[in-house]
């Protein structure tokens, strides 16, 4: 997916993954043990949730974004989307400034706050690593208007336990996107149908 986008992109995420090397990791927001698989671990498992965002989407939530992830590489791809991050952690919110300058993203704004603390009504929605997936789901009904999805990183055990109490709950999911790695889970759609 990388390797279809056009060059001034790909060398926008490969700026990003030196700044996650550079800072992210010295800051904390990053394991340590993920330092030389970067790339992997972070870039290409975000840009991986390209396939599974809607064609005709344009304004994105990314929910807990942390470092930016998956949020920044999604909208370095996607410069036609407008992408919110929302992170409500003061450190976390100054390396997204950060980032999004150096990085020259018009396409992003970071809104430093808790999902609770949001007026805002988006159709999409993103998460990775925020909660467990039903938790995510109740965050993501802050942000979502009424049918409105969310893209779950799900773990590696999904359906498994998260999967049965999603279905206990009445949220709707589907697989958008199976692991590419071992170490990975599934891409879950959860929600709008
Ligand atoms: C484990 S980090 C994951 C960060 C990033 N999504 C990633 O995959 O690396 C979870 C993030 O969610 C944020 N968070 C937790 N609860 C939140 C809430 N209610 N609203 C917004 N962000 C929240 C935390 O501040 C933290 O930065």
């Amino acid at each position: 997916m990388v390797d279809a986008l056009p060059g001034p992109s790909r060398a926008r995420l490969e700026a990003f993954h030196d700044l996650l090397a550079s800072r992210a990791v010295a800051l904390g927001m990053i394991s340590t043990a993920d330092g030389p698989r970067l790339w992997e671990r972070h870039i290409l498992d975000s840009v991986r949730g390209l396939a599974c965002v809607p064609g005709g989407a344009a304004t994105i939530v990314d929910i807990g974004s942390g470092a930016g992830l998956p949020g920044i590489p999604v909208a370095i791809a996607r410069p036609d989307l407008s992408v919110y991050l929302v992170e409500p952690r003061a450190r976390r919110a100054a390396f997204l400034e950060l980032a999004i300058d150096s990085l020259k993203l018009s396409n992003v704004r970071i809104l430093v706050s808790r999902v609770e603390g949001l007026d805002l009504a988006v159709d999409f929605c993103l998460a990775r690593a925020v909660a467990s997936p039903a938790n995510t789901w109740r965050l993501a009904q802050f942000l979502l208007a009424p049918g409105g999805r969310l893209l779950l990183w799900a773990g590696r055990s999904w359906p498994g336990a998260s999967a049965a109490e999603c279905d206990r709950k009445g949220i709707p999911w589907e697989i958008c996107s199976p692991s590419g790695f071992s170490w990975q889970g599934p891409l879950v759609i959860m929600g709008g149908t």
